[in-house]
């Protein structure tokens, strides 16, 4: 495929049975490679505030640092679909600052896309993004805006009336019009049957194999968030370890006088330098 993914897309990926792919980025040069890389969707995740900006959790980023991430990655970006996250207290207030506030990860950060935290309570919102034409993307089970209601990044839904409450959660986001919902930490089978349930493509986070698509936090897969690593998480690289040995062979060769080499200088005219030499008395 060549052509823009679009939200279009990922519905039709779903119809096809093709599985949707998706990371995370916040910068213009990760966003490059993984776009390049052949990614279908990138989430600009509000997760930034944990593994970019050294936050306990993603409650404290703002309206402003989003659109700011947001628009280092869109600048890199020429083919995937670049959703953006409405962080915390950004959809609550009230459906105009929601409206607002979306519209401005659309209109100041280039995304095509917001994604938001939350069922039946935030569907009044979802529905008057969807109404001044910006496309959202859902997400349930765990949802880490909610960590203090929910007493921690846990597993969602084993119980039944919990199980129940993200299914019927899942067809509510789906009848206010988003294109997708994100899984996170959700059992296999309640995904599995969530995902059969609906016409729009889910998006697993830990939330097993049966879902349409799969994301992970990019910094978790590639090795570069050792606070903590989940159980759902598989990583593909463990770039950290590759940095620290970077690092530490340039302190090594920095201290030994081995770098730079005569080939990292630039050279001058000999007769300039020889002048100036003479002139300060040398
Ligand atoms: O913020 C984020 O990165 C997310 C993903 C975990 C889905 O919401």
């Amino acid at each position: 495929m060549n052509e823009k993914i679009t939200t279009t897309t990922f519905i039709e990926m779903k119809k096809n049975k093709k599985r949707i792919t998706m990371l995370t980025a916040y910068d213009y040069y990760t966003a490059k490679i993984m776009d390049d890389a052949g990614i279908d969707g990138i989430l600009v995740g509000d997760s930034l505030g944990m593994v970019m900006l050294g936050y306990e959790n993603t409650l404290p980023v703002t309206m402003d640092i989003m659109v700011h991430h947001v628009k280092a990655v869109t600048r890199g970006v020429k083919k995937a679909l670049v959703v953006g996250d409405m962080p915390f207290l950004s959809y609550h207030v009230s459906i105009k600052e929601s409206v607002r506030n979306a519209g401005r990860i659309l209109q100041e950060g280039g995304a095509h896309a917001v994604k938001l935290e939350g069922g039946r309570e935030v569907a009044d919102k979802i529905k008057a993004i969807i109404a001044a034409g910006i496309p959202v993307m859902g997400h349930l089970g765990s949802t880490p805006q909610s960590v203090n209601l929910l007493g921690g990044f846990k597993v969602q839904g084993k119980d039944y009336e919990r199980a129940k409450r993200i299914l019927e959660d899942a067809l509510i986001l789906q009848e206010a019009g988003v294109f997708s919902i994100v899984l996170e930490c959700v059992p296999r089978p309640l995904a599995k049957l969530i995902s059969e349930k609906l016409d729009i493509p889910t998006i697993g986070i830990g939330a097993g194999d049966y879902c349409d698509g799969q994301i992970l936090v990019t910094h978790d897969m590639l090795g570069l968030f050792g606070n903590f690593t989940p159980k759902f998480v598989k990583k593909y690289a463990d770039l950290g370890e590759e940095m620290v040995k970077a690092i530490k062979e340039y302190i090594k060769e920095v201290e030994e006088g081995k770098f730079p080499e005569e080939k990292h200088s630039f050279k001058m005219d000999e007769e300039i330098i020889e002048r100036i030499k003479k002139e300060v008395g040398e």
